[in-house]
């Protein structure tokens, strides 16, 4: 198969950032996908719906004139959060979700929540008036391997949650082990996960191939071998729970390059490419309209996109970096290499 037709895909779960980064990244999102599901964790964090609604504005201002394309926001989840606010947002169609970033799991997670009982009245809130809860899925005790803080949030949090909060809907983000594959599934009644590229491409010996590749560190970290088959086996299979969220998160290429380097990894160019070559290795390309375009729709209870995109099997260029301002730049995901599959529409390069 040397094209592939489908739905126009959608994004469930991004970082935009905000400023001059945002009107650089935004694009690459806008022109392939219809919707994106953004993510809060600024500086400071979107925790309210009026931030929330200033903010989409933000990404309406910098989306191309010419592109289809629906920022969803989310809220950031503390223990302060107040439950009217983010029920009105919600109502109000400010609000599509709410976070919850573990304190101090992550880039931006300073202000996250300290410890779940805080937010119990929050959950019973988005229980009653069916907010997915979007979960970072990792603990930040310290005695915790750093490889096993996904499996450790399951049994520690995210059990008790699933159990205290029955209606509760949750997304799993950016799953990466069979653990985080296999809780969804359980409960993939009202459970979902996103998978990003870089934990279906790669395992965790990317991150050291040949010296250390700041490039390939993001959070969760990349696992071992048997968990990026076992995502791959989630993301081909064809079930609902199971959806695209590239989890694109730029972060300047000096900040990479350091001695304490952000995690992250810039996916946006070259997403839907990336993911294409999985599903071809795959042989499941067949499957792939599902996980990019229907399933995520069907969890978030909102229709599939209308418009069609193709794609076709011709390798195009990757540039090595993407200028923010004049002096700095992201490192794209396959940045100075090649893609495998292209947009139909040349006139539009690579991300059409
Ligand atoms: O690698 C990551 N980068 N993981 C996250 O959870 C946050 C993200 C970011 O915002 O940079
Ligand atoms: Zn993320």
């Amino acid at each position: 198969m040397d094209r592939i037709t489908i739905r126009r895909p959608d994004d469930w779960h991004v970082h935009f950032r905000s400023g001059a980064m945002l009107k650089t990244v935004v694009p690459f999102t806008a022109r392939q996908f219809g919707r994106a599901i953004v993510m809060p964790n600024l500086v400071p964090p979107i925790t309210t719906a009026k931030m929330a609604a200033a903010y989409r504005e933000e990404i309406r201002a910098a989306t191309p004139a010419d592109a289809d394309f629906t920022p969803l926001m989310t809220c950031y989840l503390t223990d302060d959060t107040d439950p009217a606010d983010l029920v009105a947002g919600h109502r109000k169609g400010i609000f599509t979700a709410a976070k919850l970033y573990p304190a101090h799991a992550t880039t931006n997670a300073q202000h996250g929540v300290t410890d779940v009982a805080k937010i119990h009245r929050v959950l019973g809130a988005m229980e009653e008036h069916g907010i997915p809860l979007l979960t970072h899925g990792e603990v930040t005790d310290a005695a915790v391997d750093v490889f096993d803080r996904e499996r450790v949030f399951i049994e520690r949090v995210m059990e008790p949650v699933l159990e205290r909060f029955p209606a509760l809907r949750i997304v799993m983000e950016h799953i990466t082990t069979s653990h985080g594959a296999e809780i969804v599934r359980r409960n993939k009644t009202r459970m979902g996960a996103t998978i990003t590229p870089q934990h279906l491409l790669f395992n965790r010996n990317a991150l050291f191939q040949g010296g250390l590749r700041p490039h390939m560190y993001c959070l969760p970290i990349l696992k071992r071998e048997e968990h990026r088959r076992a995502l791959r086996k989630a993301a081909i299979g064809g079930e609902t729970c199971f959806f695209l969220g590239t989890d694109t998160a730029p972060h300047l290429r000096h900040l990479k390059e350091a001695d304490c380097g952000c995690a992250g990894v810039f996916s946006a160019p070259v997403a839907i490419s990336a993911y294409l070559h999985v599903f071809e290795e795959e042989n499941a390309l067949d499957r792939f309209e599902g996980f990019a375009s229907l399933h995520g729709p069907a969890f978030y209870g909102l229709p599939p996109n209308e418009k069609k995109v193709t794609f076709v099997r011709k390798s195009a260029d990757v540039p090595k970096e993407f200028a923010v301002s004049k002096d700095s730049e992201l490192i794209c995901l396959f940045g100075g290499g090649q893609v495998d599959w292209s947009p139909a529409r040349e006139d539009k390069g690579l991300v059409a």
